[in-house]
């Protein structure tokens, strides 16, 4: 399925198979495709931890205030944005340097504009929800060209998420994302806002526009 389809097809569901599991190897599939989204200066500060046994999944849906799709889905994934990934920069930049991407000088201009930029929490909260939400859409888009469902969700206690499931402070619950395979009785995608609606063409500067005050 191509990624047209794939972001037309897609929509959350609610109910899933709980008798078919979702393969080691499609996992890493939704992973691989999750770290292809880009993140500022290339921090990849996004993280993933896979819920896959029955009772951890009873148990996180009593964290997901008890909506049945968490246990029902064979697997859930949450994803976390590091806080602290601006320490580990480095080694995006050493890797990147190895791949022959840019050289040293630019190197060390990156590290030190992330590490100074992120040291402010604020900055380093805000870029690991926007980093962490590309990649859970990717994610979302993968899985559904790979003919599973999924359900994006906030719903659930991300305090009482990092201490069941042993998550150090400095990790961010982005969002949930139950994936497995579709069963019946799901509602069909929503509608949609028109492009009207949501869309200012040919904006210029200074000049009024749907958006303006
Ligand atoms: C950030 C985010 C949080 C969401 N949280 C929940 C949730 O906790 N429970 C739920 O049933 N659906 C949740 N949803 C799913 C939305 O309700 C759904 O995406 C929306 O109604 C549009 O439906 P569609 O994705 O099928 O087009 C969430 C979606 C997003 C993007």
């Amino acid at each position: 399925m191509d990624a047209h389809t794939a972001i037309h097809q897609r929509f959350s569901a609610n109910v899933f198979d709980p008798d078919r599991p979702v393969s080691p190897e499609i996992l890493n599939q939704l992973i691989d495709a999750a770290r292809q989204a880009p993140s500022a200066f290339n921090m990849q500060q996004s993280r993933f931890v896979a819920v896959q046994d029955l009772e951890a999944r009873r148990t996180l849906r009593t964290i997901a205030y008890d909506q049945a799709k968490v246990e029902m889905a064979p697997l859930v994934i949450v994803v976390l944005g590091d806080l602290q990934s601006h320490h580990s920069f480095p080694e995006v930049t050493e890797a990147d340097q190895a791949a022959g991407i840019y050289d040293q000088g630019l190197a060390d201009y990156f590290v030190q504009a992330v590490q100074t930029g992120y040291a402010d929490p604020r900055r380093a909260h805000d870029e690991a929800i926007r980093s962490g939400s590309l990649a859970a859409m990717n994610l979302m888009t993968e899985a559904t060209a790979l003919g599973l469902s999924t359900g994006p969700m906030i719903g659930f206690d991300p305090i009482k998420f990092k201490e069941t499931f042993d998550i150090a402070e400095h990790y961010l619950p982005v969002i949930m994302i139950t994936v497995g395979y579709p069963a019946e009785g799901n509602w069909p995608k929503k509608t949609r806002r028109s492009i009207e609606q949501l869309l200012v063409r040919d904006a210029r500067p200074h000049q009024k526009n749907t958006f303006s005050a």
